[in-house]
């Protein structure tokens, strides 16, 4: 449950930066059922009314729950943006983002390095949740364990936020110094479940329906986010969906490469239309090509020619060239895909960690919308 709305089967796509935009929800929607996030958006640049910043916030007629992620690290800002949101009815569902690990945003004390100043953290959701109530908005926040080991923070933020009257609290289990690199903690996520009474979402390395279950059955978990693994693969979703419906002796879904060029050349058309504009549809297309195409047997010449597609007739053109018949990879199975870059140490603001309970408003971290 996300506030009065019921999450069947218990999945949520998680919100990825330049990934989760209209046309990505929809292709990802018409696999299976859950919550589709759209991607990040910054509450300064929501209320200042950027105009790219709107354009962002763009759901389909069919889409019926509404769910748009904000990041902002000003209580005031943030409360007024959920304003925003409740007022020109931009949205059924608001989530906080708690987790971004980029360092140019952690170095000016946003994203992950955030909740380490708790009472700036509580202030931020508890105005965010008021903001909300008014409109029936249920409000989330996402976040990770922590800076880094000695500094963990998801117990006493998953608390504080369900204090403040959060509907959810979603965990990624790493820390922000781990970036996407080693495994997520699981146990890390059995230890909030069991700390707090909201609904808790367990996040990271769920690559098949097979692991959302396992996930469930080791933290008992209400729900799980699938970032990753859906990249070049939304039809995870139907896989999700089976294997939450069929348990665990359920049949998984592994489309041949015909079927997949189907689903790529759907994607292509999406985003045209989503972006009113075939060549810029085309160049967002080109990211997804080398995650549809991960394991399968395509030589180097047709994977560089369609990562450079300029048209969806050149599209389709190139993708009559593969062999239809192709079975689906089963050494691209459980693997990781899209981010999995090496642990670094967190810049963060200079006296941060000496600091908990100052509640200063960080400068200048509000200007990025990478995500995380
Ligand atoms: C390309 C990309 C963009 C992301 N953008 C966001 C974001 O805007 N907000 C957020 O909370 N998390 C973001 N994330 C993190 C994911 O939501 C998710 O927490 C993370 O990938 C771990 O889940 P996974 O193991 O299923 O991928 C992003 C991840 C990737 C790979």
């Amino acid at each position: 449950m996300l506030g009065d709305h019921v999450v069947n089967p218990p999945v949520v796509l998680a919100p990825m930066a330049g990934i989760t935009n209209v046309a990505f929800r929809r292709l990802c929607r018409e696999q299976g059922g859950g919550v589709y996030v759209c991607e990040m958006i910054t509450t300064r640049a929501l209320v200042e009314r950027i105009p790219k910043t709107l354009k962002m916030i763009s759901f389909a007629e069919d889409e019926g729950f509404r769910s748009l992620q904000l990041y902002g690290v000003d209580p005031d800002v943030t409360a007024a943006a959920v304003r925003m949101v409740g007022e020109d009815g931009l949205a059924d569902h608001v989530d906080l983002n708690f987790g971004c690990p980029v360092p140019k945003v952690t170095r000016r004390g946003g994203g992950s390095a955030l909740p380490w100043r708790r009472r700036l953290f509580g202030r931020i959701v508890s105005q965010a949740v008021a903001a909300a109530k008014p409109f029936g908005i249920p409000l989330t926040i996402k976040m990770r364990k922590g800076i880094d080991d000695d500094h963990l923070t998801y117990v006493e933020a998953g608390l504080a936020a369900q204090e403040a009257g959060v509907a959810a609290v979603a965990l990624h289990a790493r820390t922000a110094e781990q970036r996407y690199s080693g495994k997520a903690d699981w146990d890390a996520i059995a230890t909030l479940k069991q700390a707090l009474d909201v609904p808790v979402l367990g996040n990271g390395d769920i690559w098949e329906g097979s692991d959302a279950l396992r996930m469930v059955e080791h933290t008992g978990v209400d729900g799980v986010v699938v970032g990753r693994g859906c990249l070049g693969r939304p039809w995870l979703f139907a896989d999700l969906e089976a294997a939450f419906t069929q348990g665990a002796g359920y049949r998984p879904v592994l489309p041949t490469l015909g079927e997949v060029a189907k689903i790529m050349s759907r994607h292509a058309e999406l985003l045209v239309d989503a972006l009113d504009d075939e060549k810029h549809g085309c160049a967002d297309f080109r990211k997804h090509v080398a995650w549809y195409l991960k394991g399968f047997p395509v030589g180097g010449d047709l994977r560089r020619s369609l990562a450079m597609i300029t048209s969806l007739a050149q599209l389709d053109d190139l993708l009559a060239l593969l062999d239809p018949s192709l079975p689906f990879p089963a050494d691209a199975l459980g693997q990781p895909r899209g981010r999995v870059n090496a642990p670094g140490k967190v810049s963060l603001p200079y006296g941060w960690l000496d600091s908990r309970d100052d509640e200063t408003v960080p400068e200048g971290a509000e200007t990025e919308d990478s995500g995380g």
